[in-house]
């Protein structure tokens, strides 16, 4: 990113002094035919402040670090597998874009004004971009369909985005489907791999209250992790612009920073009985949420 800056700054300073020869030059003429016209003109075209900021990273633009933040964030990654997958077919179709493009996402909720709940292919080339989050309409929608089939209330605003596409794309039910009436745990090569989809962090935080998981008839689950206020939804603990959590966030009320080392409960949430082996991570893709 500092490289960027830094090319940034060199084009910037390049333009700059550019400018600053042809106003020296036109001053140049300015002087030589002091009577014309466009001359003059041309000088108060080019007039320069007297001093500065010249340099981009000294100018304060609104929104800038914001902006920033979320250049540097998976995103706004443009190249990510995530948004170039449909590169070839060269749009985005109806299944996927509701996720992988900002304007699918908002065709699907009707924020651009087509009907809402009808997804519909987009051009390629989009990410999760400003418009997603920032969209009064967000405020309108009060539940998100997970693919449980729950209609999961949300309370208004930015939330009902993070849910929309972090809760993945198969559900319990759909494992409950595929086994339909043959034995429990038994391999059967007809039953292919369900695939959840990604970084489906919402739909985990929800637990049982959000059906994400399978879930064997006869046992109890855990429903939806409740944080202590005000540390209530996605944006209290991601920076929503650069994605990541900070460790300071949570020493505010916990004794370490350390996500994996944060542990309150006495209950062995794997069923193991060990305690310290519950509290380690269990899995690289289950992260606590
Ligand atoms: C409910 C939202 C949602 C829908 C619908 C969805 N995806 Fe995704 N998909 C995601 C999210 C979130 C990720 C980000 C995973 C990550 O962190 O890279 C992702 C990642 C991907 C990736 C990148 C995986 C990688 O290795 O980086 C591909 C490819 C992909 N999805 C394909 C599809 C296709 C094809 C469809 C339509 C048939 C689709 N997705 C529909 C949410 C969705
Ligand atoms: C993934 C969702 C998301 C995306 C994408 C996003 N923002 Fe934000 N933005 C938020 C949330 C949520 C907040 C509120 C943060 C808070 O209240 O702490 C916010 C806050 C802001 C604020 C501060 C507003 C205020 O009143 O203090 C600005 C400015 C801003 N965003 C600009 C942008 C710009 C510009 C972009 C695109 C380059 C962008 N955001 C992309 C979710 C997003
Ligand atoms: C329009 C769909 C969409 C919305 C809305 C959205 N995301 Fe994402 N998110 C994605 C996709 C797609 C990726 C993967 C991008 C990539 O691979 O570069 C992603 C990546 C992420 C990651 C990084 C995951 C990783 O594997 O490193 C986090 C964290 C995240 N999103 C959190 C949020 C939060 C919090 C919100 C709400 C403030 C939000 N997202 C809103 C689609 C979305
Ligand atoms: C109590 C704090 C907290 C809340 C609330 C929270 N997260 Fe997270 N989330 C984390 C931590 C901690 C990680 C792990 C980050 C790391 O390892 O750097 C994480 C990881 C993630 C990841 C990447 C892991 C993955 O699943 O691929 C995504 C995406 C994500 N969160 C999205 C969300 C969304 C969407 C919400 C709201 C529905 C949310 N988070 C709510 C703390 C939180
Ligand atoms: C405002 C104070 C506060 C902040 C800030 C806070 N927490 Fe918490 N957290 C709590 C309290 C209080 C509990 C206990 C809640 C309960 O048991 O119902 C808790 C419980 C937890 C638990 C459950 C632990 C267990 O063993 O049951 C996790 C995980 C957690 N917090 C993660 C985080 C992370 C990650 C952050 C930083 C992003 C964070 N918290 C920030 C107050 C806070």
């Amino acid at each position: 990113m500092s490289n960027e800056v830094n090319r940034f700054s060199q084009i910037f300073m390049a333009v700059v002094a550019a400018v600053l020869t042809f106003v020296n030059s036109t001053a140049v003429s300015a002087q030589d035919n002091s009577e014309g016209e466009t001359a003059v003109e041309a000088l108060e075209l080019f007039v320069m402040p007297q001093s500065g900021p010249f340099r981009p990273d000294q100018i304060s633009i609104p929104q800038q670090k914001m902006i920033e933040a979320w250049a540097r964030s998976a995103h706004a990654d443009a190249s990510a597998e995530a948004f170039t997958h449909w590169d070839d077919d060269g749009e985005v179709p109806a299944s996927c874009s509701t996720c992988h493009s900002g304007a699918g996402f908002r065709a699907f909720h009707g924020l651009d004004g087509s009907e809402p709940g009808v997804a519909a292919a987009v051009p390629v080339g989009g990410v999760v971009d400003c418009e997603t989050c920032h969209n009064p309409g967000l405020s309108e929608i009060t539940a998100i369909t997970l693919p449980s089939g729950i209609e999961h209330p949300v309370k208004p605003g930015v939330e009902a985005a993070c849910l929309t596409c972090h809760a993945g794309r198969e559900a319990g039910v759909s494992v409950t489907n595929a086994v339909g009436d043959k034995a429990a745990d038994t391999p059967d090569p007809e039953i292919g791999f369900i695939n959840p989809h990604y970084a489906l962090a919402g739909a985990v935080r929800l637990g049982a209250a959000g059906a994400g998981g399978f879930e064997y008839p006869d046992k109890a689950y855990s429903g939806r992790f409740f944080h202590a206020r005000p540390v209530a939804d996605c944006a209290s603990c991601h920076n929503p612009h650069t994605l990541t959590v900070a460790e300071e966030t949570c020493l505010t009320c916990h004794e370490t920073g350390n996500f994996d080392a944060i542990r309150i409960s006495r209950v062995s949430y794997d069923g193991s009985g060990d305690l310290p082996r519950a509290s380690a991570p269990t899995s690289p893709t289950m992260q606590p949420c």
